[in-house]
């Protein structure tokens, strides 16, 4: 077998480029078509053909997860041009060089390509995250396990020097913290350990072989919510999720109080910070004890939320995201540990925080599209995150534009009369047939309020069958009477306002659970600011709402939305409802993808650069559109 430098001296030497290139900006997008199975990409340039693949979900060989060290993640480029690299010579011979073999993650695309992947000869571990993508698992967070040779007279490389060589293919930082125990791990584990490296960052050396423990945990900071999923990522399964109530409540059930908090008291922002931090700690501890997994065996965390929860977390004074021009501390964080969250797992380890676009449209958003795959679809999707600041993205792989509009609280229910949270007795379900009603009740109890989407379930099925106008009236009741007569009743008067009795409490229209002609209102508010975000999108891409394929529905409300009411109400585009999507946590999900595969955490960074901001706030258009969505679809 010839030696690799024969290999390189056969090679054309223009061919050869001595360093791996630098990724491009990413603002020009490549074509790549994957044989046999015909897949079609688009990626921007310079983005690595096994990432390329890997982020499609296309398998490539591969046991060193890229770093080039393998050599199994073979492709031959079909058409299009990829240099040779300066390790492909060591993976290939002359010929095959020739005939266009490259090793995929060594191979930058800065041009259209075709690329023929062979069949696999190991199966490389996966897991479903996301709108059922498949995410191949690929850490940041990696262990080997060494078993080095003991210091001689004849050997005398440093400790740290001795743990590096048996790396080999990984070159970490190692830590002033880390140098002060590595010496005694060493001698009490005989030179058997195992070498734990995150990202660039040697931060652990084990005594003995840990290989099959690793961990970590992606938390999604909402506002109102915070969920925690402890993953193991040898499986890239969920071992213990858990959700707690943000103990920062008490300032606030929304952004901006809590914002006027911190500008009107200066110890709230520490104490703001102080209560996410212990929901972050509370959260840890309960899911790391259900899923049986030491703190100590969790090696990072990962972590999504809305701008103002995340500069909480970190202590970042949130002011200026309060007022225009709306401005936020960075899009992207410096580096943060878990301890910087409060979060007592490893000691060094280190945490990953979504990047955010806006002030409004934050790390939660960007995690949702990383989940969805939208900036990487060829079809044109249209992602919504309902809530009160609801985020609304459009686009396909080739461009993808993003706005927050102000929604206001009526999904949530608040400010709704008999309004009141997803909890049991909450109406989360009118169904009109004829003239009876159906109601379902969380818990199966007596009703004793309505949620967010018993109030849309409500509001659609009353538009549907006539009872509230398109203009969002009550109808007359001599109208409604003849309409319906097994409901008209419902339809009766408190004080001068006119409402619609969903469950009586006896015969007193007042104790009963009911929707105001005023809740009518706030929901035709909040709709319409949601589809004048989305309409204004598809005027700027210059497409209508039947060339949308998909919508997504994500948030906690968004998944619980039902599509057809959502239609009805006009909050989404008039689409076949199997094309809209009711997506559950998509933010969540983004987090947990982040930390199975350190590849699609770079892409969050590529929807940074990727994804265009429309600020809607001082639009001429925007009053005009807000007036016509007010209305119900006729
Ligand atoms: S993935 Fe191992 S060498 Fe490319």
């Amino acid at each position: 077998m010839s030696s690799p430098l024969a290999r390189i001296a056969q090679v054309p030497p223009a061919i050869v480029d001595a360093e791996l290139p630098a990724p491009d900006d990413g603002s020009q997008r490549v074509r790549l078509r994957f044989l046999p199975d015909g897949a079609d990409v688009r990626v921007p340039s310079g983005t690595p053909v096994f990432d390329a693949a890997s982020w499609n979900g296309i398998a490539i060989d591969s046991t060193c997860g890229g770093h080039g060290t393998c050599k199994k993640c073979k492709v031959r480029v079909v058409s299009g041009d990829v240099p040779v690299g300066s390790v492909d010579p060591r993976a290939f011979t002359a010929e095959e060089l020739l005939d266009g073999w490259r090793l995929a993650c060594r191979a930058n695309a800065r041009g259209d390509l075709v690329i023929e992947v062979p069949p696999l000869q190991t199966r490389p571990k996966a897991a479903l995250a996301g709108v059922g993508r498949h995410v191949i698992l690929r850490p940041a967070v990696q262990k080997r396990h060494l078993v080095l040779a003991e210091p001689s007279l004849e050997d005398q490389r440093s400790d740290l020097q001795r743990v590096l060589d048996g790396l080999e293919d990984l070159e970490p930082k190692a830590s002033l913290e880390l140098l002060r125990s590595l010496g005694s791990t060493l001698r009490e584990a005989a030179f058997d350990v195992t070498a734990v490296v995150c990202d660039e960052e040697l931060i652990d050396v084990e005594p003995g072989d840990t290989t099959a423990r690793r961990y970590a945990i992606a938390f999604d900071v909402g506002t109102t919510t915070v969920v925690a999923t402890l993953l193991d990522l040898e499986s890239g399964q969920p071992v213990a999720v858990g959700s707690m109530l943000n103990r920062q409540q008490p300032y606030g059930a929304d952004v901006i109080t809590r914002i006027s908090a911190t500008m009107l008291d200066h110890e709230a922002l520490g104490e703001l910070r102080e209560r996410a931090h212990e929901t972050l700690a509370q959260l840890t501890a309960e899911v790391c004890a259900e899923g049986e997994v030491e703190p100590r065996e969790v090696y990072e965390v990962t972590v999504c939320g809305n701008v103002t929860m995340i500069q909480l977390v970190l202590g970042i004074d949130p002011e200026p995201l309060s007022m225009a021009p709306f401005v936020v501390s960075t899009h992207s964080m410096p580096p943060v540990s878990a301890s910087d969250l409060g979060v007592e797992v490893h000691p060094r380890a280190p945490a990953f925080v979504f990047p955010s676009l806006g002030a409004y449209v934050g790390g939660d958003i960007v995690a949702g599209l990383l989940a969805t795959g939208l900036t990487r679809d060829r079809r044109l999707r249209l992602f919504i995150d309902v809530g009160t600041n609801s985020e609304i993205a459009l686009g396909s792989n080739e461009r993808v534009l993003a706005t927050a509009a102000p929604a206001g609280p009526a999904f949530e229910a608040a400010q709704i009369k008999c309004g009141m949270r997803a909890a049991d007795g909450a109406i989360e379900g009118v169904k009109i047939e004829g003239d009876s009603l159906a109601l379902q009740v969380i818990a199966d109890v007596e009703p004793v309020g309505i949620c967010g989407s018993g109030l849309v379930d409500a509001v659609a099925e009353l538009v549907h069958c006539g009872l509230i106008d398109h203009s969002g009236r009550f109808m007359a009741e001599d109208v409604a009477a003849e309409l319906h007569p097994g409901l008209s009743s419902r339809l009766t008067m408190i004080g001068k306002e006119r409402v619609f009795v969903l469950h009586w409490h006896g015969e007193d229209p007042e104790s009963s659970v009911y929707l105001s002609q005023r809740d009518v209102r706030e929901l035709q508010f909040a709709k319409a600011s949601i589809a004048t975000g989305w309409r204004i999108l598809m005027g700027e891409l210059g497409v209508g709402p039947k060339d949308v394929a998909q919508v997504l529905l994500a948030g906690s409300f968004g998944a619980y939305l039902t599509p057809l009411s959502a239609v009805r109400i006009g909050l989404v585009p008039d689409l076949a409802l199997p094309r809209i999507v009711s997506a559950g946590n998509m933010a969540g999900e983004g987090a947990k993808i982040a930390a199975l595969s350190s590849r699609e955490r770079a892409e969050a960074h590529s929807i940074l650069r990727e994804v265009e901001y429309v600020e809607l706030s001082g639009r001429a258009d925007f009053n005009d559109m807000f007036i016509d969505q007010l209305a119900f679809p006729g």
